[in-house]
Order: C-alpha cells, then structure tokens, then sequence
C-alpha cells in the first residue's frame, strides 16, 4: 500500500495540516518543536492503530474538542480516525470500529534518533524493541505476550496480597509457564532468522569484514514447561518478599556481539550506527518475506545523525519501501 496523502486535525500542535506523499521518498522539514514527529505519528496511528509514544489525551491539541486523522491510499482507500470525549473511532472501508482492524493494518518501520543507543540500551528498553519488532512479524507472538503479561500481572497482584491464594498462584504459574516457554522458541526463531543476515548487510553498510551477531540472553536455559514451573515455585518465598516475579522471559536482554566480543564495549560509535541500520533494513526485509507487505519506513530525525555514506546505504536499501523522513530545516538531495 503506497500513502497518497494524510491530513491532521487538532492534533498536537497542528490546527490542521496536509502531506502529499511521493511514492517513494519523502522529506519533511522544519525546526524543532514544527510538528514533524506528530505527522510521524499521525500516520503511524492510521497504520497500526496507535501512536508509538503516547495516548490520545496527550496527543489531542490542548484546549480543543476532538482530534481527527485522514490517511488515504494511492488505491482510494482510507483510514481515518477520530477522538472525542475520551473516545477513538476508525472509519475504515465501511466500518467504524473502536480499534483498528487486523486486516486495515500495514507494517511499518520506525527509525528514531533513540533506536542509534539500541547497542548499549537497557535491557528494558531492548525488550521494547524486539518485542515490537516481532510483534509485526507474528500475530501469535503478540497474542502469547499479551496473555504473559496479564498472567504476570495477575501474579504480582497476588504476591503482594498477606491472604495468597497458593492455588490461584499455581495456577498462574502454570499459565506463565506455557506461555513464557514458547514466547522463548518464538524469540530464539526470530533471532536467528535476523543472524542469517546481519553479518551480510552489516558488511553492506560499513564496507569491511566484520562480524555482528545478536545474542538473546534468556533469564535461564530452560526450554521445557515443567522446568520453567519448577523455578517459579522455588522462586516463590523470594517473590513473596520482593512483591514481584523474579523470573521469567520479562526479565530476557539481548546482546549484539561485535568481532566475537560486546559491541556495546568494543564497537565504536560509527560501528554501532551501522548495526542499527542494519537492523531496520532486516526488519523491513523480514516483514516483506513474512507479509508480502514492504513496510512503511518513518525515519524521525535520524538522517542528520548518520554520515554520507550510511544516508546512502539508507536510500539505496529502502528502494522497495515508501519511506518519510522528517529533518530539522532542510535536507540535501541524496542520490
Ligand atoms: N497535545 C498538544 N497540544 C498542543 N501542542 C502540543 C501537544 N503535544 C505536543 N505539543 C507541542 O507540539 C510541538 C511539536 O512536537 P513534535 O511533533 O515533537 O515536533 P518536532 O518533531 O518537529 O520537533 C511541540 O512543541 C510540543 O510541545
Ligand atoms: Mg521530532
């Protein structure tokens, strides 16, 4: 799906604001605090249904009624979504639905200036990524780690509560269990098929020999249910104390290994923004394998932060993509 245009209203700080887009590249520009990333999110909403940093009562232009987003499609179709009085609503083909549906959804990749520290970022933030990165690859990894999370939730609630029910507990243990065993086979699988390439596009981008590989760090090399039960209930008097779940695939980091040591160490800075380039080509070339769909690449802010040759390798790399770049003031042509 190619986006024709997108028009924003009250939303953040645009009254209301128009973008024609090419099909293949293209550059907004404006000084900082201009609104840019806010179109970035307008139409990442209209794509996945939600903003990627916030809610819609912070995204709603303050003092105003309603918010409303129109994305519309080379092919005529559109999305379009309203919020007024707390409320969201999705006009798409002849629906109005309150959450986006599956099948009006379409793959993007996000580049901020944030995901250049993803090398040496913190486990939590690192989860963030590849969680959503997978997400986009598989709709049961995002179904298995919903249910994790609300099993987790639930168990935490209860370990702080002086009148447990030990059942209750087992029974959410269980339920972790299950689904954190093959939220780990589906992360491992995902990992490797990003292995398969990283070394190749990595040496793309950076013309060398080098050798990059990302390494999930599981809490514990367990691959079995029962065992992943056992721990949880060993765990149980520690958790207890602690008020939370000490184990567990929430607590999984992941590494990017640089010429066989850590590239958080050993990597310099112009390395570790080629790995993170290379990552958001993988990720684009995964979801159009996966989908059939090339992803809508929103590069916010990052094209300043490169050098010449990885812009390069940006635009040369995203050929198959639609993709929007927002800079502060204005942008050279790239060739
Ligand atoms: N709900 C809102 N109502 C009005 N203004 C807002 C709202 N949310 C954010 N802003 C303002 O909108 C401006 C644009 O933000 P942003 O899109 O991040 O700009 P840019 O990416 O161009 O630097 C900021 O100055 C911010 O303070
Ligand atoms: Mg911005």
């Amino acid at each position: 799906m190619i986006i024709k245009n997108v028009k924003l209203t009250n939303f953040r700080n645009h009254d209301f604001f128009e973008l024609n887009c090419w099909k293949e590249t293209t550059m907004i520009s404006g000084e900082n605090g201009g609104g840019k990333t806010s179109i970035l999110e307008a139409i990442y909403e209209c794509l996945q249904g939600k903003s990627f940093r916030a809610v819609d009562r912070d995204i709603l232009k303050r003092g105003k009624e309603f918010y409303r987003v129109e994305l519309e499609y080379v092919n005529g179709e559109k999305t379009v979504a309203v919020y007024e009085n707390e409320k969201k609503t999705f006009y798409v083909g002849d629906k109005k639905t309150a959450r986006l549906p599956k099948k009006y959804k379409y793959p993007v990749i996000l580049f901020e200036p944030y995901d250049l520290n993803l090398v040496s970022s913190s486990p939590s933030h690192k989860r963030e990524y590849f969680d959503r990165s997978f997400g986009q690859l598989s709709e049961e990894y995002t179904n298995l780690l919903n249910s994790y999370n609300k099993a987790l939730k639930q168990r935490n609630e209860l370990l702080k509560d002086d009148f447990m029910n030990e059942e209750m507990i087992f029974s959410w243990n269980v339920m972790l269990s299950r689904f954190g065993v093959k939220l780990w086979a589906l992360r491992e699988k995902q990992v490797e098929r990003i292995n398969k390439k990283l070394t190749d596009v990595y040496r793309s981008i950076a013309n060398n020999k080098d050798e990059v590989l990302l390494v999930l760090k599981k809490d514990a090399e367990i691959t079995a249910e029962s065992e992943y039960l056992k721990k949880l209930e060993t765990n149980l008097e520690k958790d207890k104390i602690l008020g939370h779940t000490c184990f567990g695939v929430h607590r999984d980091n992941y590494d990017f290994v640089f010429n066989k040591s850590g590239a958080d160490g050993s990597a310099s800075r112009g390395e570790v923004r080629s790995i993170v380039v290379a990552m958001k080509f993988i990720e684009a070339d995964m979801i159009l394998e996966t989908t059939g769909k090339a992803p809508v690449v929103l590069l916010d802010d990052v094209f300043s932060e490169l050098d010449e040759t990885r812009q390069k390798a940006l635009v040369y790399n995203f050929k198959k993509n639609q993709v929007i770049i927002t800079s502060v003031g204005a942008v050279e042509d790239i060739e």
